[in-house]
């Protein structure tokens, strides 16, 4: 079933991964409400169930894998359900990351770096293997990783957050550059602050990142779900190793 056939996205199979919260969750209900299939991972099995309830509940169709997108396994395995449910993979976004550096105490640690590397980093890298593993022999897909403002500039205090979201902007150009040829796009979303349970843990930097912007506010994870969704769709048929910031004007 398809539940909005004159959707954006409409009978596409589409998988999120990080979609139990925040911009994942967003993503995941605007795609069902676009007409796309979904299977959504993520390593919090509330938030995950919780968002394919909600989806079910607006009449959609998302299924969810518990996944840890440092494991190279469950990425696989995202992947395979998607496929077997669906029979293809069209589109992934692959959203899911954390921000551990909000607690003063894990700013340049080893330890933080190794963790950030695994789930910010190195997963853009499994998950885009994968994913376009599934897409070559269809001849085609279009595929969003989540980077940040700061995948283009310096933040104090968060030197893996931020190593980590240039990373993905590199992975981002470089897939999409590889790839073309097989009507592959790769694109990069990247938002500013975004009212969202992450954000919600540093109360001090979300103060300051609303007074801070011009349009005095946080965006809403939906404001961002708009663009991913628009380069998962064929109505962005030539945008391709492109980022996109989403921040209100905050970088200009
Ligand atoms: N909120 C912002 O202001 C902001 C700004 C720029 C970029 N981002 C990026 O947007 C993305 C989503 O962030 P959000 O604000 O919605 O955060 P969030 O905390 O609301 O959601 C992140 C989700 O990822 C999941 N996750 C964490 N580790 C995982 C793992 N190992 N495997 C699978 N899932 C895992 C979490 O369980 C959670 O459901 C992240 O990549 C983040 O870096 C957010």
């Amino acid at each position: 079933m398809v539940m909005n056939p004159a959707g954006l996205v409409a009978g596409k199979s589409v998988i999120v991964t990080g979609g139990g919260s925040g911009i994942g969750r967003a993503t995941v209900l605007l795609l069902v409400n676009e007409g796309a299939k979904v299977v959504l991972g993520d390593i919090d099995v509330a938030g995950g169930e919780e968002t394919a309830r909600l989806a079910a509940e607006a009449g959609g169709e998302a299924g969810f894998v518990r996944t840890d997108v440092a494991k190279t396994a469950d990425v696989d395995a995202l992947v395979n359900r998607a496929v077997a449910l669906f029979g293809r993979l069209d589109g992934a976004v692959n959203n899911a990351g954390i921000d551990m550096e909000a607690d003063p105490a894990m700013q340049w640690e080893e330890s933080t770096y190794d963790r950030m590397a695994e789930v910010n980093g190195k997963s853009i890298f499994t998950c885009l293997k994968r994913e376009i593993a599934q897409m070559v022999p269809q001849a085609g897909g279009s595929i969003v990783n989540i980077g940040s403002i700061v995948s283009f500039a310096g933040a104090p205090g968060r030197p893996a957050y931020v190593a980590c979201k240039h990373a993905a902007i590199g992975l981002t150009r470089t897939a999409a550059l590889e790839f073309a040829k097989n009507n592959i796009r790769v694109n990069a979303v990247c938002p500013g602050g975004i009212l969202t349970p992450l954000m919600e843990k540093d109360q001090a930097l979300k103060a300051a990142v609303a007074a801070a912007n011009p349009m005095g506010r946080l965006g809403d994870a939906n404001e961002v779900a708009e663009a991913v969704v628009w380069l998962l769709s064929d109505r962005s048929s030539y945008v391709n190793g492109h980022s996109i910031v989403i921040d209100g004007g905050f970088t200009a």
